[in-house]
């Protein structure tokens, strides 16, 4: 793994942003997208640089089931608003969280991330060591699947809608096992409520307590944390 420090959230813009240039001058044509605070000033950068993604492939990790496409909570909206409507690519992929047949989805979902393997994927962590919506004792060969999301979660996320009846109870997400196919992965983590997973992915046990950190099986990452996020790193 390959850890960069960072002093703000505009120099993580920058380094996710050297990342992304030199996939594409190695030859990357298919972006794995997270949503989330974390990747917004990668995006940024990205999106204000001269890079162009016409002939390249997204594919977002995840999506709320039900939510329509122009719900303001939902992925589909927020990739929109922060990626694609400034670099649009020649196709974007996102599970479709309106399926009728939401098992069917997730079949078709791995079909699309098979026929079109993954180059570079950016993730965030969660606070509890999550990656996507693989929240802890996933399995670590898991493929696209639904998942239903805690209480906790689902009470968590009540502040982005009018009542908690509107909050989703379920969402499709990539796997890890999709997750780890990935040529490469960009992971960033800012502020100190997310030091403890930061800590455990890197320096902890492989475990499926903590999603993340699988990722230490990985051939090539790149962290990017800021002082806070890397505080309770033991080497640095
Ligand atoms: P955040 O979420 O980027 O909004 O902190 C990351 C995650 O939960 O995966």
């Amino acid at each position: 793994m390959k850890l960069e420090i960072i002093n703000s959230q505009i120099e993580a813009g920058q380094k996710g942003l050297q990342v992304f240039k030199k996939a594409i001058q190695q030859g990357a044509q298919v972006f794995g997208l997270a949503t989330g605070s974390t990747p917004i000033s990668i995006y940024d950068a990205i999106t204000q640089s001269d890079l162009d993604f016409t002939k390249f492939i997204s594919i977002n990790l995840d999506e709320y089931k039900g939510l329509s496409n122009d719900h303001p909570e939902s992925y589909h909206y927020f990739m929109n608003k922060y990626f694609f409507s400034k670099k649009p690519f020649a196709h974007s992929y996102m599970p479709n969280g309106l399926a009728n047949d939401l098992k069917s989805e997730t079949k078709h979902y791995d079909q699309i991330i098979n026929d079109n393997p993954i180059d570079l994927q950016i993730l965030g962590i969660g606070r509890n060591g999550h990656i996507g919506f693989n929240e802890p004792g996933t399995s670590f060969k898991s493929q696209t699947h639904i998942v239903n999301l805690t209480d906790n979660t689902i009470q968590a996320n009540s502040r982005f809608f009018d009542s908690i009846d509107q909050v989703p109870k379920q969402a499709v997400s990539m796997g890890i096992a999709s997750i780890m196919k990935s040529k490469e992965i960009l992971i960033a983590a800012y502020g100190k409520e997310k030091a403890q997973a930061v800590k455990e992915f890197i320096e902890g046990p492989v475990t499926e307590d903590v999603p993340a950190s699988i990722l230490q099986k990985h051939p090539k990452v790149t962290v990017i944390l800021d002082q806070d996020a890397a505080a309770l790193l033991s080497k640095k």
